[in-house]
């Protein structure tokens, strides 16, 4: 049995000031690269729907479609720490949906966590999510299931106002039971001050240097797309590799250079 890590351990890390480094996963082998790499947590987002299933947004992806992909993340990394962003509308509508979602995330797909998008008002939900033995990973400041409304996607807490919602939010889910909370798009000072605030650390996207630690997209941080948002930074360019791959592969068929003998059985 492989020993995982719990959610007390990053309450440490952050009391040790030891960054936390988190991505997105959605299948076996990227998982598995991400193990390999070390990374702390890997998180099965919602962000499937836009990066992976070629939606134009978040908000479509199912709990079918985020358990047979969360389930996919955990065969390539049994080891590692999986959480699972529950999709839009699996855990507004009702208490009772929310618990019994958030629930499967744990039992078929075997997540550690789930992460849910939402400040204070999602306070009351976070507490029994906890209560019923669910960690929780909250997610404030820029809220991507709520870009219908929000119209658009746009930096948050900009003003003193806005500044001090987002802090009330961050404060209202750590006093719910929530282990970690995402800030997703939030001036660094902002940032700075949220985390500074909290005893629980806090996992920043778009949010500065000195959070507790960062998430980033995998597509993004590969380099799988022609165009990354601004907080994104290319590690690699895959998407370009791939393209020069498959363009080989297609004029050597064509050009009845593959397959040769090396490839072929006699
Ligand atoms: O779904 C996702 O990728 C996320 C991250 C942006 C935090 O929620």
């Amino acid at each position: 049995m492989l020993k995982r890590t719990t959610v007390a351990a990053f309450a440490k890390r952050k009391r040790e000031n030891e960054k936390i480094v988190m991505i997105t996963a959605y299948d076996a082998p990227t998982a598995a690269a991400a193990a390999d790499a070390g990374i702390d947590i890997l998180l099965v987002g919602d962000s499937l729907a836009p990066t992976v299933l070629g939606y134009r947004n978040t908000l479509p992806v199912t709990m079918e479609q985020m358990l047979h992909h969360a389930a996919a993340v955990r065969r390539g990394a049994p080891g590692s720490f999986v959480v699972f962003d529950l999709p839009f509308m699996s855990y507004q509508e009702s208490l009772e949906k929310a618990l019994h979602n958030a629930g499967r995330a744990l039992k078929e797909a075997d997540a550690d966590a789930v992460k849910l998008e939402g400040g204070a008002e999602a306070a009351p939900l976070i507490e029994a999510l906890v209560g019923a033995g669910i960690p929780v990973m909250a997610h404030v400041g820029l809220l991507p299931q709520r870009v219908q409304t929000a119209g658009g996607y746009r930096i948050q807490g900009r003003t003193p106002e806005a500044a001090q919602r987002v802090l009330a939010d961050a404060r209202a889910v750590e006093a719910a039971g929530a282990f970690a909370v995402v800030l997703e798009c939030i001036p660094s000072e902002l940032g700075k001050t949220v985390t500074e605030s909290l005893n629980i650390p806090t996992i920043g996207i778009g949010s500065g240097m000195d959070c507790s630690g960062q998430v980033q997209v995998m597509n993004d941080v590969i380099g799988l797309f022609e165009s990354a948002p601004k907080h994104a930074k290319r590690y690699a360019e895959v998407g370009r590799i791939v393209r020069e791959a498959l363009s080989s592969y297609a004029s050597e068929v064509r050009g009845g250079v593959f397959p040769d003998d090396e490839h072929s059985f006699q």
